[in-house]
């Protein structure tokens, strides 16, 4: 039977992190603290626009809010340096797809299975890490959050998702995040939800549960 997987992209799909990695070797000891603040405000400033009523639109969404993310880290760590913040911000375009991302949507695309991903990213964000990743062939669709005006876990965002991906109901679809309070997100919402804990993380969210908590996407087609 044909199932519907969804994947949350940043953190699950492609690693936040590579973009410092690869373009921020001037930061020496900052880069680990400028990329973990660029995550954290980065998706800080989606709750607290979202919260307002405010999010969406070119001046808020996911990559104006990325840029944003970026200079306060950079001001944060005393770092004024205009190239090395458009070499961030393009590393960001192509984050590395982990490893264990290809074999799985081929394992999915072989089973009959629909794959699709389910992100805050804008969709030429989105577009430019598939496309860098060379995943596009595997993929059923791309969904962004755009066109409902706020971000995770928003209800309002898993029930667009649902539709675009033509669920009959919020139980036939299995999704996996290694971000938690998107799997909360989820699993509110009556999805299957799987916690993909990368980076072996203490559990949260002892209200909204995963399915089952995996450390990578492998096996995952059998789930
Ligand atoms: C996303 C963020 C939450 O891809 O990682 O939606």
């Amino acid at each position: 039977m044909s199932r519907i997987f969804m994947f949350d992209a940043y953190g699950t799909l492609f690693d936040v992190h590579s973009a410092v990695a690869r373009a921020g070797s001037t930061l020496g000891p900052k880069a680990e603290p400028v990329s973990q603040m660029w995550r954290a405000k980065q998706l800080e400033y989606t709750w607290t626009l979202s919260l307002m009523g405010k999010a969406g639109g070119a001046a808020a969404d996911f990559a104006a809010l990325t840029a944003a993310a970026l200079d306060f880290a950079l001001a944060r760590h005393g770092i004024a340096d205009p190239a090395l913040r458009e070499s961030l911000l393009a590393a960001y375009q192509r984050l590395d797809a982990y490893p264990d991302v290809t074999p799985l949507l081929q394992a999915l695309q072989a089973g009959g299975h629909r794959a699709f991903i389910f992100t805050n990213g804008t969709r030429g964000m989105i577009d430019a890490a598939v496309a860098a990743a060379g995943i596009g062939p595997l993929l059923a669709g791309v969904v962004t959050v755009e066109p409902v005006g706020c971000f995770k876990p928003h209800p309002d965002v898993y029930a667009h998702a649902a539709r675009e991906a033509g669920a009959g109901a919020p139980g036939e679809i299995t999704f996996a995040s290694s971000n938690r309070w998107d799997v909360a997100g989820a699993s509110a919402c009556g999805w299957r939800a799987f916690w993909i804990n990368r980076t072996g993380q203490p559990e949260e969210y002892p209200a909204f549960p995963p399915v089952a908590v995996r450390q990578g996407l492998a096996g995952l087609e059998a789930a």
